[in-house]
């Protein structure tokens, strides 16, 4: 018998969190696993970066895992505003999300620069989450497969391994429509094909939350969720990651 592994459950808090409410809702999922007996899942929480240090103090020995949501590809300079991925892994990160849909939008984040901080990541013995995901159009003009195809053969390093990828439909991001699990399934089981590694979690995200997680989770493919406003929630979030 093949024991699957457990879900990977990634909380992406955006811009969202004051010292205070982050430490209460991380304390609050803390607190959870670590009553929590097996472990429902492997859950990272992925705050802004002026929050990192103070999360890591309250999730430790909860077994909670800590991630960034962006780093620079470079290990330091003159790159104002921006986090190393050794100053993540130096504030106890294990995890950084790059790529994110809202990152390639705002900032124009290219394949190739996505590519370079997945590679500086690994090179710190962080794990990559590689965001890829379609527009509304993309999706209207029948080019979902192949926009996601090409993003994941460009943004992932060269073999891959050690990696996550996340697919997150540009349309479903904070809009509270989800793809259809037939849609995910096919895009998953075309990132599949791509990455050809059976051991690369992919994680769809594009409001997840309680009440279609369960479905999702049960979708081929689906390794875990990348969650965005159901997140900032112990209650939601929580449900969230006991529903695979
Ligand atoms: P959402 O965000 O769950 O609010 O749709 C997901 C994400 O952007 O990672």
């Amino acid at each position: 018998m093949t024991v699957q592994p457990l879900p990977l459950i990634a909380g992406n808090w955006k811009m969202n969190g004051l010292v205070a409410d982050g430490l209460a809702l991380a304390s609050a999922l803390g607190d959870r696993m670590r009553a929590a007996s097996p472990a429902p899942c492997t859950m990272v929480l992925c705050p802004p970066a002026t929050l990192l240090g103070a999360v890591a103090g309250v999730l430790e020995g909860s077994g909670v895992l800590l991630g960034g949501q962006d780093c620079h590809s470079e290990e330091a300079g003159a790159y104002t505003g921006s986090v190393s991925t050794g100053m993540l892994a130096d504030v106890g990160c294990k995890f950084v999300i790059v790529g994110h849909s809202e990152r390639r939008r705002d900032f124009d984040e290219t394949d190739e620069m996505v590519a370079a901080k997945a590679a500086a990541a690994l090179s710190r013995g962080l794990t990559p989450i590689i965001c890829v995901g379609e527009t509304l159009d993309q999706r209207e003009a029948g080019q979902a497969i192949a926009v996601v195809e090409q993003q994941v053969k460009q943004s992932v390093p060269a073999g891959g391994s050690g990696v996550v990828v996340a697919y997150e439909p540009v349309w479903a991001i904070g809009t509270g429509r989800t793809a259809s699990t037939d849609d995910v399934a096919e895009i998953h089981g075309a990132i599949r094909g791509v990455l050809g590694e059976a051991a690369i979690p992919i994680l769809y995200g594009g409001s997840a939350n309680p009440g279609n997680a369960a479905e999702l989770l049960a979708t081929p493919e689906v390794g875990g969720l990348l969650v965005g406003g159901a997140s900032l929630d112990a209650e939601s979030f929580w449900q969230v990651a006991t529903a695979g």
